[in-house]
């Protein structure tokens, strides 16, 4: 049993975790006590740690199966992500190459994986490569934005069931670039706008910018409700902006969080290296999915707005 130290992140949520090296813990030893603050505190930073990439995926799987997104590829996905502007050369990536357009997809709020069959639980982030003028990372926690939330939006909201889908957050960046094959490898994907912590029975509002249908309503409702509940939930006051500085840790509960890139300079490199873990059983999955045949709707790209403002042009953003 070891003690940690910490210091809040935020009033409401998250915790910086002090003199712990992610690389000395096991599952019996450090483990319990971080899985412990992961599931009260919803966001958790780890400074100054010496990890590499086996070390990485051994802490990420205490956490659950690796996520593998390699089913419908013809090529098998790397063990650990990388997200990085850095092209082959050593230079950077153009704004609007793939690699980068993928970066900038990533400053949309989200959550990770929801158009997946198995959404995340959870993301382990790494700062390798940080810019000398920054980069950052910002979070809310949608488990206290649905606890301050007015009870008329909470009513609107409970028992809804959301359709996510990968192409829908990637067109709100660009339209071509979400025709991409990468992106209508899996069906939509329905669940409910709910997660309740298996462990504290904390309610989350679980929502993404892969929302694209409310479940029984009409699309322009929905949309409306969509865009309702993520202002409420993404406004400043609940935001936590991580700075990064290189060897810096990040851990956060996909269930109970929203994320998104912040733009930063791109003539700059910058790396962060990635592990998603899989949601399970024990984490409260089946109690979001949906057993209905309506939840099966197919996605397609909305008819093209011009008067839509693409996302940031200059910069990116991280997962
Ligand atoms: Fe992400």
């Amino acid at each position: 049993m070891i003690t940690l130290t910490t210091t809040p992140l935020h009033l409401h949520y998250g915790v910086k975790i002090h003199d712990l090296q992610l690389a000395d813990i096991d599952l019996h030893n450090g483990y319990p006590e971080v899985r412990s603050k992961f599931e009260e505190e919803s966001v958790l930073y780890f400074p100054d740690q010496q990890i590499d990439d086996t070390t990485h995926l051994r802490v990420c799987s205490f956490f659950g199966p690796r996520e593998d997104r390699s089913a419908s590829n013809s090529s098998p996905d790397p063990l650990v992500s990388t997200l990085s502007n850095v092209n082959d050369d050593g230079g950077v990536y153009g704004t609007n190459e793939s690699q980068v357009l993928s970066l900038r997809s990533n400053m949309h709020w989200h959550t990770d994986s929801t158009f997946m069959p198995i959404p995340a639980l959870t993301n382990m982030l790494i700062a390798r490569v940080v810019p000398a003028s920054g980069t950052a990372t910002q979070f809310v926690s949608t488990r206290i934005a649905w606890r301050e939330m007015p009870d008329a939006l909470k009513a609107r909201a409970r028992g809804c069931a959301f359709r996510h889908h990968y192409a829908h957050s990637r067109q709100k960046t660009d339209r071509e670039f979400a025709q991409s094959k990468t992106f209508w490898q899996w069906e939509a994907q329905t669940w409910k706008s709910i997660w309740t912590n298996p462990v504290n029975q904390q309610e989350a509002l679980y929502i993404a910018s892969h929302v694209f249908d409310v479940v029984g309503m009409e699309q322009h409702s929905g949309h409306a409700l969509v865009e309702e509940l993520l202002d409420w939930c993404t406004q400043d006051r609940f935001i936590y902006e991580h700075q990064w500085q290189p060897g810096d840790v990040l851990l956060w509960d996909e269930r109970a969080t929203l994320h998104r890139g912040i733009p930063w300079n791109y003539d700059e490199p910058r790396t962060l290296t990635s592990v998603c873990v899989s949601a399970t059983t024990a984490d409260g999955l089946d109690e979001i999915r949906v057993h209905d045949a309506v939840s099966d709707a197919t996605y397609s790209l909305p008819p093209f707005d011009s008067s839509t403002k693409p996302a940031d042009r200059r910069s990116g953003s991280v997962s």
